[in-house]
């Protein structure tokens, strides 16, 4: 096993992605540091944090999709069925959005053309990276309507985008993303613009075309409540470093890094309404804030001791194939989680 690899410990398969070392900083700002993951096809990865963490920033990096005159890219490699990529400065990066990853953005407000139906949007893509015809494109834009399961898809292909309600217009840009069969989808923050009610139904969604179209998702969360019940691995982000990472039941069970644990005391048990529901305290950081010569989540730690604030910790590889980046995990795992 490498320290590196969230998935090492315990993968059977090779990794449809690997990204080792990943760095994005704009200008002197380090906004992501040392990011290192493996995704296992056909699996669905959780990306969990507080807003600012640098979730969005790591799959824009991925997908190679960041401004590389506003952002400064590192790491040692990254693989893609077999593919390696480095992130060099110097070579831009490709990286993997088309044909390959489907992509759902963070904002989906801009991503439909007010002025397009929908079944022409969707058509497009098979038009462009299939040489259809028009006519051919949209009955495949009506197919993926109705895989997304949009009722009666074939008669609403004409419709514009202000039509829809923004549940279904999340279901649209999802037809989108998985349009071409990609074999990831990366999906940010899919269900944070919609009510709650709607929320469960998009990742359902989700979660059966991962299942259907046999492709691995990355889903980005500030929310880990949304999320950890289809997830079967969890990533978790603070302050720019991965903080932890293991099986979601490792980390729902027994998380081991406190920051961890705050997020899971901040999820409301529905089985349990008596359970109080505790925020973590404190203010998220600042990225202005260089976290060079400590833990970043120092300050808001109950566990903290002298070396927290002394040193960064690195992030370790426990027996049990989990990652946790905390000097003091052997104490906080003591601590049940009631
Ligand atoms: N060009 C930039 N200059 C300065 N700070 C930036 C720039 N781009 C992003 N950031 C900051 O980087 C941090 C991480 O951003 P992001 O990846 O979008 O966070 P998340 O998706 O986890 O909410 C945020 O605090 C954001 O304000
Ligand atoms: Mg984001």
């Amino acid at each position: 096993m490498t320290a590196h690899g969230i998935d090492s410990a315990t993968s059977r398969t090779a990794p449809l992605l690997s990204v080792r070392d990943l760095s994005v900083r704009a200008g002197a700002l380090p906004l992501v540091h040392g990011v290192s993951f493996d995704l296992e096809p056909g699996t669905m990865t959780a990306l969990v944090g507080e807003s600012g963490s640098g979730k969005s920033l790591t799959a824009q990096a991925i997908l190679g999709l960041l401004d590389r005159e506003v952002y400064a890219i590192s790491g040692t490699a990254m693989a893609f069925q077999g593919g390696a990529l480095g992130f060099d400065g110097r070579r831009r990066p490709k990286g993997f959005h088309g044909e390959l990853t489907g992509y759902v953005m963070q904002d989906p407000s801009s991503a439909l053309d007010p002025t397009m139906t929908v079944g022409r949007q969707i058509a497009e893509m098979f038009v462009v990276h299939r040489g259809m015809d028009r006519r051919s494109a949209l009955r495949e834009a009506a197919r993926m309507l109705d895989l997304v399961r949009i009722p009666q898809a074939a008669a609403r292909i004409g419709d514009y985008p202000h039509q829809f309600s923004g549940g279904m217009k999340q279901r649209v840009l999802i037809a989108m993303a998985v349009a071409l069969s990609p074999r990831l989808l990366v999906a940010d923050e899919p269900t944070t613009a919609l009510d709650v009610t709607v929320q469960a139904d998009i990742l359902a969604l989700i979660d059966d075309l991962r299942r259907q179209l046999q492709m691995a998702v990355l889903i980005i969360t500030h929310d880990f409540g949304v999320v950890y019940q289809c997830a079967d691995r969890v990533m978790v982000m603070y302050a720019g470093k991965l903080v932890e990472g293991g099986a979601t039941l490792q980390i729902t069970e027994s998380g081991r890094h406190p920051y961890t644990r705050g997020l899971i005391a901040s999820i409301p048990d529905l089985d349990d309404l008596d359970r109080p529901v505790v925020a973590i305290p404190g203010q998220p950081p600042r990225p202005e804030r260089s976290w060079e010569g400590s833990c970043a989540f120092q300050p808001r730690c109950s566990f903290w001791v002298a070396r927290c604030a002394a040193e960064p910790p690195e992030m370790e590889a426990l027996d049990d194939g989990a990652l946790v980046r905390c000097f003091e995990w052997r104490r906080v795992a003591q601590e049940r989680l009631s």
